[in-house]
This record gives C-alpha cells, structure tokens and sequence, in this order.
C-alpha cells in the first residue's frame, strides 16, 4: 500500500518540479502541498495556457484530482484568493480546493517583519520577503494563527494580541505601528471566502490512503534550503525534504513509496548562501539566458553554474530518492563542453563529503569531469535511447555517482517534452 508519491527539489530550487508533477498528476487522485508558502514559484502550461502558482498545487487544474494545502505550509490568504480567482476566470470552478485547518496564516505583520528583519541583517539572507520566516517563528513560538482560528471568532482576539506584541518589535526597529482594525476589516472577509476550503485534511488523506487511492505530494523549494539539512542560516524555515511530507499532511512514512528528486542538469541559487559550482563569468551568464533563469516568484535573475554532484549525492542520501528527473538536458546540451562536479577540494583534499558547513562550503573549490556537448535538437525525443550518445553518457556519469535511477529526463520546456524511463 505504498500509493503514496513525494516529488520533491534536490538542490537549492527552482529545479522545475512542475513538469514531473504534472505528468504524474494524471494518474493521482490527490495533489498534495506539504510545506512552505508563496515563496514558491510552479509554472505548468495546459492546452497552451500559462499559470504561475506560488500557493496552490499545480494538480489543481486536474478536475479527478483533489487540491489539498496540507498542515505543513503557510497561507497568506491575499494570495490564495488571487490565485483562486484567476482560475476561476480562466473557467476552473475550484470546488477541487481542500485547505488543512491546521495550516498556519500569514498576515500583514509577518511580511512586514521580514523586511524589516532582512533590513536590519543588510539583506544577508536574501529571503523572497513574503512573511515565510516571521509566519514559522509564530507557530513554533506557539502564538501563530491557524486557520481553523481564522475563519472562527477567535481570530478577532488573537490578531489583536499578536498586533500588540508586534508593535513591540516594530517599535524597536522604528517602525510604524500597525493597526488592528485595518487588518481586522480586511482579513475578516477573506476568511469568509475561505471558510469553505477549510477542513481536516489529515483523516481525508488517511481515509485515502486506506481507500488505496494515490497521493502525490508535491514539494516547494528543495533540499539544500531546507531548515535542517540546508545551508543555515541562507536557508527557507521549513522542511522541503521527505520529513516535512510526512509531518506537513499527517501521512504516515509507511504509505510513501517513490521520492522523486528533480534538479536541472545544472545548478542554479536565488538568494544568498554559498554555492560550490558557481559560475560568476560569461558561462554563468550563458546559463541564465538559455535557462531563462530569473525567479517566478521574485523575477531575481538566478545564480548559475555547473551541476554539482556532490550536493546532489547528498540529497540523494539525505531523502532516501528513490529516482531522479533531470531537467533541461536540452539547455545543457548547447554547450560544446560541459562540465560537472565530481568531488570537492577543500584544504588540498580530496573529497565527495558533502556537509553543509558554510566554512566548508565556502572554501571548497570543485573537481570537474568534462563531456562533449552539442547534443542538437533534443526535443522530440521520447526514450533514452533516442538521445544522440553524449547526452546519454550525460546522464549515465549522474547515475553512477549518485547511484540513483535518473527516471524523468526534461527534453523541451513544453510539458510533454519529457522522457519517462
Ligand atoms: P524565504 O523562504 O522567503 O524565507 O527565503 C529564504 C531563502 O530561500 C532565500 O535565499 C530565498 O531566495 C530562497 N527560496 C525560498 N523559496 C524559494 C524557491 O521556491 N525557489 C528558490 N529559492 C527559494
């Protein structure tokens, strides 16, 4: 009974999770959010209309298929109505929408305190500054509002006891206070619009799972910006990895069977933090414009580099993958060499330890292997075998260093661009 699918980001993000998961979104009943918030960007592409979601799980746009924002992940309710609404307009009726009663809201206040706090620090974290960080402080400071608070009456006294305490703080960073009864008028009215989505999605995934019906679980950021596992403190407050699937829905480990980790077949950071293969040249700069790397969420124009199979082995081990899906082979292969890290040096050793230690990390200089590139058009591909023989020694090196199956490979950026092994 292992009907349970995580699809989750191997690296620091941004690795286009969407496209795995929407191929795998035909085949679940359930699509699942088990983390994070809006920092997140999906892009999915359907009948040749765009949608850009930073909060909702792409499988929402599949009527078989039940939405759910699991316990895990932070709600700023501003942003999920807007998103509802731009479904609603493009002809989805969003009756597939399931909201977890235990998720966490985000408010005003939370966005605020995550500029203030990234002004304070001179920005050092880089953090896409929608209240993620503050929100997460809340529930485990055990003064966040959930959203079975929210659409309750109780969310009139405990926004006005989180205001006060609030204000404290602003007021040491001299700030403008911020005043209750705008929140209050505001928020009130999405929490009517949202009261109906709202319910206990913990025994309706359980009822699921018991139904043998399948669930794919759909991570946000990845693994590398993880709270725990991640580079901290340049890092997301949540857990991104297997862990937060299983405590972010109510799932039991038992029911999970394949873990995809997505990554492109090179690397790429938004925000601060150290980055081993960073490119910080003409090469670099390559990358970016032939991965059109600049954020959905925050339009930031992404750090470039190499791929980096260190890192990668690492988040290998640390999710128990099951498979790979390697993104943007085709990107990849415009280069006429192409490079990839092997192992590390760090103090003129040798080495394929991967800690996140930023000391380590930041001193370490990367090994590289080389590969012939120039892999023509790829796009029309449709089995491994049909890839011109580079870009399949390509993808073999990965699996043999991560020992992992590489079982998606990303051909194209439209969605059936993809090959499944
Ligand atoms: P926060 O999640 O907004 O607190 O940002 C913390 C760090 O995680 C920053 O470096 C962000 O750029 C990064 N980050 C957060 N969400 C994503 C994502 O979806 N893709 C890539 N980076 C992200």
């Amino acid at each position: 009974m292992k009907n349970v699918t995580v699809v989750l980001g191997a690296f620091y993000g941004d690795e286009g999770k969407g496209k795995v998961i929407d191929y795998l979104s035909a085949d679940n009943k359930y699509a699942v959010r088990y983390s994070g918030g809006n920092n997140a960007g999906h892009s999915v592409e359907v009948n040749g209309v765009k949608f850009a979601f930073h909060l909702l799980p792409s499988g929402i746009l599949y009527d078989n298929v039940k939405a759910i924002l699991g316990n895990g992940v932070v709600i700023d309710p501003k942003v999920l109505i807007e998103e509802i609404n731009n479904l609603k307009e493009k002809g989805y009726k969003v009756n597939n929408l399931y909201i977890s009663e235990k998720a966490h809201v985000i408010l005003p206040y939370h966005i605020l305190l995550d500029e203030t706090l990234e002004e304070a620090r001179g920005n050092k974290l880089g953090t896409t500054k929608r209240g993620i960080g503050p929100a997460y402080c809340d529930k485990y400071e055990r003064s966040g509002i959930r959203m079975e608070d929210f659409i309750s009456r109780r969310f009139k006294d405990l926004l006005r006891e989180n205001i006060r305490s609030k204000n404290i703080i602003l007021k040491a960073y001299k700030k403008p206070k911020i005043k209750f009864d705008d929140i209050y008028k505001e928020y009130k009215e999405y929490a009517k619009i949202l009261k109906p989505y709202v319910c206990d999605t913990i025994t309706m995934l359980h009822k699921a799972v018991k139904n043998n019906e399948k669930i794919l679980c759909e991570g946000a950021q990845a693994s590398l910006l993880d709270i725990d596992f991640g580079s901290y403190p340049f890092v997301t407050s949540s857990n991104p990895t297997i862990g937060g699937a299983i405590t972010g829905t109510g799932i039991g480990a038992k029911y999970i069977g394949e873990v995809y980790g997505v990554i492109k077949a090179y690397s790429s950071r938004v925000g601060a933090g150290p980055f081993v293969t960073e490119l910080l040249d003409a090469t670099g700069d390559k990358i970016r414009e032939l991965g059109h790397e600049y954020g959905v969420t925050t339009k930031r124009p992404r750090r470039c580099g190499w791929l980096d199979t260190v890192a990668l082995s690492y988040a290998c081990m640390i999710n128990g993958l099951t498979g790979l899906c390697v993104n943007h082979l085709d990107t990849i292969g415009k280069f006429d060499k192409i490079k990839m890290c092997v192992a590390y040096e760090y103090k003129k050793k040798k080495t394929t330890d991967f800690t996140t230690n930023i000391e380590f990390l930041s001193n370490c200089k990367p090994i590289y292997e080389e590969f012939e590139g120039n892999f023509g058009d790829i796009s029309k591909c449709r089995k491994f075998e049909e890839l011109p023989i580079n870009a399949q020694k390509y993808i073999n090196r990965i699996e043999e260093l991560t020992e992992i199956p590489v079982k998606f490979i990303g051909v194209g950026a439209g969605r059936e661009e993809i090959i499944v092994r």
